[in-house]
């Protein structure tokens, strides 16, 4: 009756999805590749390592109104792209709401603005995120397009996503750690592939695609993320 794919239906998803995931990962020169498994945030060793998080101590990196005339000059570089992943789809529906089906999860709100390298908000930008379901699996085939997304900024340049922290996923050997993907594109600039990253996550030290500036902490269930684009 419903269109949403069954569990076992994103599985068989995932498995069909391995030959352009072991090709993509052929590009990013990893080894073998296990089928997608999955590892609720719950069940991940605790963090206490405080070597698996980062050490940017530069939350304000990506506050631009907090300093008038001796704003960061860094503050608004261009964000770092990151890989794409095999399991981008087009057309995801334009909503703020990614939860379509109210599943279970750790409630998160994904927030932030599109600017350009002088800090000035970007009105109208795309900004289009996708991340897997809390049990680690993508929605690679149904209508619902679940924890998937597109968001046009307002006249400030802000986006906003409600959503659940996502799961993880193997990838060979090791869990990838918990992030949403972006792809975001504004007129005049260069659009923009990365991944947003969890302050604190067990599995940012063993994963071979993170970057540091990516990572951001989860405050009072909201992350944010700002994003600023290069011009064309
Ligand atoms: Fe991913």
């Amino acid at each position: 009756m419903s269109d949403r794919a069954t569990s076992e239906t994103v599985l068989v998803a995932a498995s069909i999805a391995e030959p352009s995931r072991r090709s993509f990962l052929g590009h990013a020169a990893l080894a073998s590749l296990a089928l997608p498994g999955c590892l609720p945030p719950s069940q991940a060793p605790p963090s206490d390592d405080d070597d698996s998080a980062p050490t940017d101590d530069d939350d304000d990196s990506s506050s631009v109104d907090d300093d008038d005339d001796s704003a960061d000059p860094a503050a608004c570089e261009p964000t770092e792209d990151n890989i794409e992943g095999p399991f981008f789809r087009e057309e995801a529906p334009v909503r703020e709401d990614l939860n379509v089906f109210d599943d279970a999860g750790e409630p998160l709100q994904i927030e932030g603005r599109v600017l350009d390298p002088d800090c000035q908000p970007l009105v109208g930008a795309e900004v289009e995120v996708w991340h897997c379901a809390p049990t680690g699996d993508y929605d690679n085939e149904s209508d619902a397009f679940e924890w998937r997304g597109r968001a046009f900024t307002d006249d400030q340049g802000r986006y906003r996503f409600q959503t659940v922290v996502p799961g993880r996923y193997l990838n060979g050997d090791e869990y990838r750690p918990a992030h949403v993907h972006y792809k975001v594109h504004a007129e005049g600039h260069e659009s923009l592939t990365t991944q947003l990253y969890f302050e604190g996550d067990p599995y940012n030290g063993v994963d071979g695609f993170i970057r540091d500036s990516l990572i951001r902490p989860v405050v009072d269930g909201v992350i944010n993320f700002e994003v600023s684009l290069s011009p064309e």
